[in-house]
């Protein structure tokens, strides 16, 4: 496995694989759990190359706090990656992904400012921005993002829709501790309380009530609501326990079962 920390690493690299092979590229900001291993897997299983990027994206955070106390686990990832049969590791540093320092950026402005954009404004030009970038340097045929970030996979289909990008983005089941949980690099930094407590969140957010209803519930509960709306067929929603971020969501379940 190649672990490629320069842009021309990674160039090169890529021009050393022949055309008839099919490259799938998982973006992903390390820290990696068995939800990004389940992209990895399947990216394996439907390229002949894979490749995964490691890359906390500074342009995607709105808060400093919580892009400093993102977890970084390089070992980690690098075995799980290793034992995943990924061909490359992709590592930059910012100064070498961002040689204008973000004075170009991608922006999508209607469903962006939406649900978790309204909470993090910014958030979503930072995302795909670099994944144009990463979609450039890698050229993948395929790229893999999870269903737990609906409305990031939403916007990163829109944009290869809108500016005719050559890749097929795959979308993947959210995957889920056995309380349903939905996997997440932030839940290592929830106390063992909070993260008893934080199983009642998609509890919550599976019921039939309504939006408005599930808010107040989690609020009742002691979380602090960001929102629960219902969006395009789909359930959203993101909170704070005991200081973490949870973004969750799932099929909005249908109005006439209320
Ligand atoms: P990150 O949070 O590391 O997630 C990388 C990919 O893993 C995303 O597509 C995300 O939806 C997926 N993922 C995370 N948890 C998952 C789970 N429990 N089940 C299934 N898939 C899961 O999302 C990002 O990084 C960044 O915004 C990125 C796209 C890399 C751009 O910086």
């Amino acid at each position: 496995m190649k672990i490629l920390d320069t842009i021309n690493a990674l160039q090169n690299w890529r021009k050393s694989i022949a055309h008839d092979k099919s490259v799938g590229i998982v973006p992903t900001m390390g820290a990696l759990h068995d939800g990004h291993r389940s992209l990895i897997a399947r990216c394996r299983r439907e390229n002949d190359i894979c490749v995964v990027s490691i890359f906390v994206n500074p342009t995607q955070f709105n808060d400093p706090n919580d892009l400093a106390t993102y977890p970084v686990t390089f070992e980690e990832d690098r075995a799980i990656c290793e034992a995943e049969g990924v061909d490359a590791i992709f590592m930059p540093q910012y100064g070498d992904l961002y040689p204008d320092d973000y004075r170009y950026r991608v922006s999508e402005d209607r469903e962006s400012c939406l649900l978790c954009g309204a909470h993090r404004p910014g958030h979503f030009d930072g995302v795909l921005s670099v994944v144009m970038k990463l979609f450039n340097l890698a050229q993948p045929r395929r790229a893999y993002f999870g269903e737990k970030d609906w409305q990031q996979l939403q916007l990163v289909k829109g944009m290869v829709d809108a500016f005719f990008m050559p890749v097929s983005v795959v979308a993947c089941p959210t995957v889920r501790e056995t309380d349903d949980l939905a996997l997440s690099s932030r839940n290592r930094r929830l106390t063992s309380d909070h993260r008893k407590k934080a199983a009642r969140f998609p509890h919550l957010l599976s019921t039939d009530a309504s939006a408005a209803e599930v808010a107040r519930l989690l609020k009742t509960d002691g979380f602090e609501v960001d929102y629960v709306e219902d969006f395009r067929g789909r359930r959203c929603a993101a909170i704070h326990c005991g200081g973490v971020r949870l973004i969750d969501n799932l099929p909005a379940p249908k109005t006439e079962d209320r």
